[in-house]
């Protein structure tokens, strides 16, 4: 690898506050067949990051070391198998760990090539949510055009994601927030209603507008039965977080007369295969609608790599709306 025998990585060691986040160099690893190396333009912050540094989001066993979940960057070695990907090529990536680095070592089959008109860095803020948003709220809860979508955290990055791309699919798009500047965000980006849900009572809202078809829920807790009485006969709930909880007690007669679908996933534990599928169909898909210019990264902020735990309380904050990017 002719561009640099080591590289830096974020640890999280002993887990805690981002002060506990430090830079080590190590050796690269040598690329397995499948695998390529990412000279990086921009490492994507994401929330499930923050749950690693506290402590409370093992990294799978096969992940490389250290933080980070998305990459884009360029290609400047490749695996004895990989056939997609060549030397130069721009790209951006799902990786399972070791994503705030200079250089990144993705699966090819979780690396997409980098979407025409978009911006290289900014290509670092779509791995993570779009994969997530697909596979919540499009296979699992098999969102229809014409049908209402409910998303929470609608600033979030995974809400902007979810925001355009329902819009960008032909639903009707409810989104909540919890300032007026992020319903306005919401608003900007697609969303047909935005509820400050500090100010009015997102239930009551979405029953005034009809219900919903689909929800994407991360906040757990006492918003599960609100969701589940919203919902409209053989609507779709879909768990990706649980910011207030991750129990609750429900009514499941509501369930059964409606016919109700309950489910959730994590991204991040599915296998290689799984991950290779899902960029497949992103590719198909969704990378028409970033290259119409109908989808597109919201970009909250850029840090330094070496200033991570800067970056790392921005995210702690809650005040962002979109992603936070680290810049090797
Ligand atoms: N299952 C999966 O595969 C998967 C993959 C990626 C992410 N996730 C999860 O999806 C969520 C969003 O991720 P992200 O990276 O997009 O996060 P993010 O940009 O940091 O946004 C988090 C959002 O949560 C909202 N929020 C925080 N605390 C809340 C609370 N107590 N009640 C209601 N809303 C609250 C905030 O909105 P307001 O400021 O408007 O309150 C904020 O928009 C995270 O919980 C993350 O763990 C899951």
């Amino acid at each position: 690898m002719a561009q640099s025998r080591t590289h830096r990585i974020i640890l999280a060691q002993p887990p805690g506050g981002p002060e506990v986040l430090t830079v080590e160099t190590r050796q690269i690893p040598d690329l397995q067949a499948d695998e390529i190396l990412i000279q990086s333009a921009a490492c994507g912050i994401n929330r499930p990051d923050q749950i690693e540094r506290l402590g409370f989001y093992p990294a799978p066993a096969w992940a490389q070391p250290g933080l980070g979940l998305e990459v884009s960057g360029v290609v400047v070695a490749v695996g004895a198998e990989v056939t997609t990907f060549r030397t130069g090529d721009e790209v951006c990536a799902l990786v399972s760990g070791g994503g705030y680095s200079d250089y990144v070592i993705a699966k090819a089959g979780a690396a997409l090539p980098k979407p025409a008109g978009l911006d290289l860095e900014d290509s670092a803020g779509l791995p993570e949510t779009v994969f997530t948003v697909w596979a919540n709220v499009f296979e699992s809860g098999a969102l229809a055009p014409g049908e209402t979508f409910l998303v929470h955290g609608g600033t979030s990055g995974i809400g902007t994601t979810a925001i355009q791309m329902a819009k960008a699919h032909g639903a009707r798009v409810i989104a909540t927030a919890g300032t007026k500047d992020k319903c306005s965000l919401c608003r900007e980006l697609g969303a047909d209603v935005a509820i400050n849900y500090r100010e009015q009572d997102f239930e009551t809202v979405c029953q005034d507008e009809g219900g919903v078809d689909v929800v994407l829920d991360m906040v757990g807790g006492p918003y599960v039965q609100k969701n589940i009485n919203i919902l409209k006969q053989g609507g779709r709930m879909v768990s990706i977080a649980f910011l207030q909880g991750s129990r609750c007690e429900i009514d499941l007669m509501r369930v059964m007369l409606k016919r109700l679908t309950l489910t959730g996933s994590t991204l991040r534990a599915r296998p290689d295969s799984e991950k290779a599928r899902l960029a497949e169909a992103i590719r198909a898909r969704v990378w028409p609608w970033i290259e119409a210019g109908r989808l597109k990264p919201v970009i909250d902020s850029r840090f330094a790599l070496g200033d991570v735990r800067s970056a790392h309380q921005r995210l702690d904050g809650g005040e962002h709306s979109g992603k936070i990017l680290l810049i090797p």
